[in-house]
């Protein structure tokens, strides 16, 4: 599909959040394989069941005008991210501004105490916190997080067993916290959107054949030592691999559209043919990656990403 020919509908909103296996990178791959329906207007519905920092939610946004979309992610600090920029945008820009100013002012050393003193306050509240009732108090919750991942070490989310974020502080020079405009972009997009907290099964209900659905779940571990599952408390197993491959083809049966990436665990050992296999009735490609997932940067460096979708090379 030719890029230049695509109709701009607008949005320039782009991810608020730094994420880990966030897809910037590869926006451009997932762009050549897009459904053609899309640009037929033939799809009216995008369903983005593990959202993260949503690299491909506000692409396609920007590229074509859905009327719904829905999105979801088991990690509840997140969604309540979102759930915030959509309901109370304002109030979340003036409480990052005064964040913002009270951070700048001060020098290298109280910076540091300044990022632990709101890490602990944020962590103690962690127990009190009803995610899943709206509240006032939520807006300081995602404010806080802006803040961490603009200042804390990678800039990255990531919790302890207990689910307190613990990512150490980030020395920055000149950090932007507070992107004002893009906020608002994000809050502009989220209005015709359904922000679902919890499992990726929820998305289920509300897809049908005039259906978008993109699936980026959590990466299988490459090798053991560099099992990364912390966007939240829960991991994602091969079992779960598994249960998301069943719904993958229970949507199939709906006629949506549907397109998944992951690792290649080819990659790492050329026999493992776990999605291979596990896919074997839809179509796969393999596309190069730059891998970052480890935050000391050990493990980077060039590697496969599969792409797999049940519209493209179509068997007859
Ligand atoms: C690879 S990341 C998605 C990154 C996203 N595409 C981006 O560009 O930032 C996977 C996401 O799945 C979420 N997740 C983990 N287990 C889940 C589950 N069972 N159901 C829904 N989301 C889940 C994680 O919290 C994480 O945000």
């Amino acid at each position: 599909m030719d890029i230049a020919k695509q109709t701009k509908f607008g949005s320039s909103a782009r991810p608020f959040l730094k994420w880990a296996g966030g897809k910037t990178q590869l926006l451009y791959e997932f762009n050549k394989r897009l459904p053609e329906e899309l640009t037929k207007g033939k799809i009216t519905k995008y369903v983005e069941p593990f959202i993260g920092g949503g690299a491909v939610f506000f692409y396609l946004n920007e590229k074509f005008s859905f009327e719904k979309c829905y999105i979801c992610d088991a990690n509840e600090e997140l969604t309540l991210c979102y759930r915030v920029i959509k309901h109370s945008v304002k109030e979340l820009i003036s409480e990052l501004k005064t964040l913002e100013s009270a951070y700048l002012s001060k020098n290298d050393e109280q910076r540091t105490s300044f990022y632990y003193e709101v890490r602990d306050a944020f962590n103690q509240k962690l127990p009190t916190i009803d995610f899943k009732n709206y509240s006032s108090e939520w807006v300081s919750r995602a404010a806080r997080i802006i803040f961490f991942n603009r200042t804390c070490f990678n800039g990255l989310f990531r919790v302890n067993q207990k689910g307190e974020f613990n990512v150490p502080f980030g020395k920055y020079k000149n950090p932007a916290i507070l992107n004002e405009s893009n906020l608002e972009d994000v809050a502009t997009v989220l209005k015709t959107t359904e922000i679902l907290a919890g499992d990726f099964t929820r998305c289920r209900e509300f897809v049908d054949h005039t259906t978008f659905v993109y699936f980026d779940p959590p990466y299988r571990p490459l090798n053991r030592s560099s099992f990364f599952t912390s966007y939240s408390k829960n991991g994602f197993y091969d079992k779960d691999q598994v249960r998301l491959k069943e719904l993958f083809k229970d949507l199939d049966g709906v006629g949506a559209k549907i397109m998944l990436s992951n690792s290649d665990p080819k990659n790492e050992n050329p026999d493992d043919s776990f999605f291979d296999d596990l896919y074997s009735d839809y179509y796969i490609e393999r596309v190069p990656a730059k891998r970052m997932i480890n935050s000391n940067g050990a493990g980077r460096g060039n590697i496969n990403e599969l792409i797999i979708t049940n519209y493209l090379g179509k068997k007859t």
